[in-house]
This record gives structure tokens, sequence and C-alpha cells, in this order.
């Protein structure tokens, strides 16, 4: 059973002269759809950024496949109708509860090329070059998420020819654009002429309009090596040497053995407990599972619930609560592959029991006062999924280009952006990158190193059955909206729907300054601003999908409505 709580239509084209067995794949009719916001159901549901992309995973789940096909066909169906952050040619972190009680965390972040060095987006005089690190070849890291699609492909159970070819077709066949869509590649013609030799399937010369198709040939090419020969027709032969052509036009430095020497990794889990409920999430290089688990073991035993939902107390708490987890993020989170960052000590209670007497009931924290703790010697481009079965099993998947259409570089003969995700390391101690987030010794650049993320994938398992599956994008903003988002429901009693609409805020430690979206209530604004806090106004914060699996089963799936995300579901 599958009934739309709201079925918000904000989009649906019609194109009716075109035999409809020419464009319809699974059902789906790339060139008529629709975004729905809300869905109930029974069996399975899906929600990513995009209509077409949850449609076909919810199509893979029907055919028989479990959550992991749903994910991988939703990921490779991201990359061609969400480009702006769906992708190969980036990276990004999953994590999965499978029916048996198994619980999978997957790490395919970018790397560092093996030429890269510390001080590489630095000039002579130590001047950080950002321009560097946001955009051009020479701000990729080396791609992770076709590795990572392989590494979860021994949990799924439909061949991969099937998982990918509804991608093949989107791209090769075409589908159509929205208003944002449309809006977003005009936005950034310039950037794609200034960055790309030959002017990518992105640019269009009269301009985008709501309802023109965007086929991208050259990106079906690339899919269909990957469909034949696996991970190599990536990380080896022909795309492989695209990439490394693309490298050498614009002076980057990704070599054909950073490719080829690529893995996912398959990571121990963070797996922490709240209550009565054990959160799954994703341990380092993204600092999103340590700074999760830091904020909600310094929420847990506050009065969170009688303060209420937004009131000046609990904001004020929350907001606390975010700076200190925030300023250990940049003092000692990194790839602990390359550094010792000391784990166990900072999700420990005794070490956030001392942090946290430094929160001041009555007053807004000074992130000058505020440090990272002292520990012993002895530690916004970005996109997210979420699937869940009629077996149980759940998957929270983010991936990422990092900025919006990553370093804005079409691989030439290829068609994917490549990401740009070098600017998520430290290019200098202090140096805020692109989300303002400043780092340390930690996230310093070192060849082969992966940059540290906020992606936060996130499952709340209750007696060991997944009841949320959580994520979004949102650079640093991510761990926040994750944090307020689970207490939302957790502490707030919200539905699914009000725990993702409902207006968020964000602190980072640095810069001082409270984020807040516009729908902000005004008079708790103005009494904060009384304790002593700088708010400033942002456009969105996340972009977060939930799915909540209720007592009796029934599946609540909810995409954002900062958005143009959509939930299927059956
Ligand atoms: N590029 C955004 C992140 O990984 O946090």
């Amino acid at each position: 059973m599958t009934r739309n709580l709201i079925g918000k239509t904000c989009f649906s084209l019609f194109v009716w002269f075109l035999p409809l067995s020419l464009f319809c794949q699974n059902g789906i009719n790339p060139y008529h759809y629709s975004i729905q916001k809300k869905v109930l159901c029974s069996k399975g549901a899906v929600v990513s950024a995009h209509a077409l992309a949850s449609k076909t995973g919810v199509a893979i789940l029907k055919q028989g496949g479990n959550a992991i096909d749903a994910a991988i066909a939703t990921q490779l169906a991201l990359a061609v109708v969400y480009p702006g952050a769906g992708n190969i040619g980036g990276g990004g972190f999953l994590v999965a509860h499978l029916s048996a009680g198994t619980n999978i965390a997957l790490d395919f972040r970018e790397k560092a090329p093996a030429l890269a060095t510390r001080d590489m987006y630095l000039d002579k005089a130590g001047n950080p070059l950002l321009s560097l690190s946001q955009n051009g070849p020479l701000a990729s890291g080396v791609p992770g998420t076709v590795a990572g699609l392989f590494a979860s492909l021994k949990y799924a159970r439909l061949p991969f020819s099937k998982l990918i070819q509804p991608a093949i077709d989107l791209a090769e066949k075409g589908f159509t654009l929205t208003e944002a869509e449309a809006d977003a590649f005009n936005k950034n013609r310039e950037a794609f002429l200034k960055y790309n030799s030959i002017p990518p399937a992105f640019v269009k010369d009269s301009g985008w309009k709501a309802g023109d198709t965007l086929v991208q040939k050259d990106l079906a090419k690339t899919l269909k090596l990957i469909r034949d020969q696996g991970q190599k027709g990536f990380y080896e032969g022909e795309t492989a040497r695209l990439i490394t052509e693309e490298m050498q036009r614009g002076k980057g430095i990704i070599s054909q053995d950073d490719l080829k020497n690529y893995k996912a990794r398959e990571r121990t889990p963070a797996l922490f407990d709240y209550k009565k409920y054990t959160i799954l999430t994703m341990p380092l290089p993204s600092s999103g599972g340590v700074v999760l688990q830091q904020m909600m073991k310094m929420a847990e035993d506050q009065p969170l619930k009688s303060f209420g939902f937004q009131s000046v107390k609990a904001v004020h708490l929350m907001t606390e609560i975010e700076r200190l987890a925030y300023a250990d993020r940049a003092k000692y989170l990194g790839d602990a592959d390359y550094f010792k960052v000391p784990v166990k000590t900072l999700v420990s209670y005794p070490y956030l029991n001392q942090r946290m007497s430094l929160y001041n009931p009555e007053k807004a924290g000074n992130s000058k006062d505020i440090q990272g703790g002292t520990i012993s010697p002895v530690s916004e481009e970005t996109t997210h999924i979420d699937v869940y079965d009629k077996d149980g099993n759940a998957v929270s998947v983010t991936t990422t280009l990092n900025g919006s259409f990553g370093c804005k570089v079409v691989v030439a003969g290829a068609g994917f952006l490549l990401n740009n995700e070098m600017d998520d390391f430290s290019v200098k101690p202090g140096v805020p990158n692109m989300y303002g987030a400043v780092g340390a010794e930690a996230n310093a650049i070192a060849p082969g190193k992966r940059m540290l993320s906020s992606m936060t994938p996130t499952i709340v398992l209750n007696k060991n059955r997944p009841y949320l599956v959580v994520g979004t994008p949102g650079g640093t903003t991510i761990t926040t909206s994750v944090f307020q988002t689970l207490m939302n429901i957790l502490e707030f009693d919200m539905n699914a729907d009000d725990a993702v609409n409902k207006p968020k805020f964000h602190h980072q430690w640095l810069p001082d300054q409270l984020f807040v979206e516009a729908a902000f209530p005004a008079a708790v604004s103005e009494q904060l601003k009384k304790m002593g806090y700088t708010l400033k106004q942002r456009e969105q914060i996340g972009r977060t999908e939930v799915i909540r699996i209720l007592p009796g089963g029934q599946i609540e799936a909810v995409g954002d409505s900062r958005g143009e995300d959509t939930a299927e579901g059956y």
C-alpha cells in the first residue's frame, strides 16, 4: 500500500508525442515525473535529492533488490540526474544495518594524490591560494565513489549490470530538467567555460529552461565501461586515460597510479548508545561520527524535552554543545590512518562532562575562550540517500563532490565532474575552507591521506532493528542538522516531516556566529542576541532525508522541502 501524505507535486512536464516505450525505463518516465515530499508505505522506501533517482531505487526494490541494490542504483542515477552533487567523480560514506544484524561502515572518501604536498595551496609568502583548492583539476582528490559502489556490491542481490542500466538510459536518452536545475546550469555557465577546454553537456548557449532535456552521451559511454569492465572501467584503461589527460590540460596531479591504487575501506562503524537507542554512524575520516557522538552525549542528561523545542534555553544549550564539539573537530580530527586521533577520550563521559563545565546557562559562550579541549598525550554540495527494504535492511549513504559541481571540471570525453574535495583539508592551520571550517595538523595535506569530512550517514536502532535512517548534505552543517533532526524526534517527539522541515540553526565554533534559517522564530533570535550571540541568517541548513519505521512496521519517508528531494515507497 502506498499513500501520498501530501504528494506535493512541484514539477510535472509532458511529452505526449513520443512513444512511451522509447523512454519508460522500469516504468519511470524521465520526461514526466513529479516530486513527492512524503510517503507512508509498508514494504520499502527510498529518499534522495531527485525524483528520478528515488523512483529508480524503488523500482530496484520492486524487482527483488535489497536496500544495498537500491542504494547502488540510486547513487548511479543521481550521478546522471543530479550532477551538482551526485557523482562518479567524488566520494562518500555508507552505513548500513543488515537484517541479519550486521552493521557496515564503508569509506569511499577521496584521497590526496601521491604528488600532493602539505603546502600545495600556499604561495611563496605562505598565503592561501583557495582558488586552487576549490576550482580546477588541482582541487580534485582521487575519486572514491566507483570503488565504493563495488565494495558495497558484495551485500547486494542483483547483478551490477541491472543496477547501472537505469543510469545509462537516463544519460543516453536524457531527462527533463526542472526550473531549479536549469537555473543551476545557467548560473555556473561561466565557470564551466572557464575550467573546461571543451564545453561540457551542461553548457547551452541559448540558456537552459525548465522542460529542456539533458542528454549526456559521454557519461553514458563511461557508465557502460563501468558496467562491462567493473571497477577497472573507471580506474584503469580509457576512463583513467581521459582523467589524466584532463589533469595534464589543467595542471592537476592525479596520476594513473593514484587511480589504480584507490581502494574503498570497510571501517569499524561508530556505534554508541543514546538512552534506549543505539546510534550507528560513520567513523573517521568523517568527523560526523565523533562530533555527533559528542553532541548527543553532552545533550543526553540535559532537560531538553522540558525546555521545549526551540525555546531560548534549548537553542542556547544545543548551540553551546555544537560550539564545544566543533572546537574539538578543528583541533583533533583528521584521517586516523595518518594522525593519532584521541577518539576514545573525545567521546568519553568524563571528558565531555569536563567540556560541559564551560557551558553557562545564562550567557552565550565565546569561541576565543573556548578552544578544543585539553587531552593528556596518550586523540555545500553533497547529497544523501536513505533506503529501507521489506526485509529490514537499512542503508544511509552520503556522497559528495564538495562544492556545487565540484571543481567545475568535466573530464573531457568521459562526461563526469571531478570533485574539489582537497579544500576539505586544512590548507594552512587556522585558514577557513569554503565552509568556514578551520583545522590543524590532524587534517593537514599528505599524499594518500583522506581529507576530513562532515558527512554523517546515520541509522538509529531500537532493540537492534532500524528505527530511523537519516542524513543530509550541507558541509559543516551536516552534523548539526543530523543532531537537531535526531533531537527533534527522540526528545521533542516530532514526526519525521516536522523534524526535517522545522527551521534549523548551526554553530561551528569558528566563525563565532549562530546561523539561523529565515523561518527561525524572531522572538527567540531577539532573546539569543540579548544573551550575547551574534546571529546570522543563512539560506538553508541541510537538506535532510529521513525514513522512520513506525511501531507496527509502517514506513514514513520524508524528503526535505528545502530542495526537490523526493520520497518514494511502495
Ligand atoms: N565535502 C563536504 C564534506 O565531506 O563534509
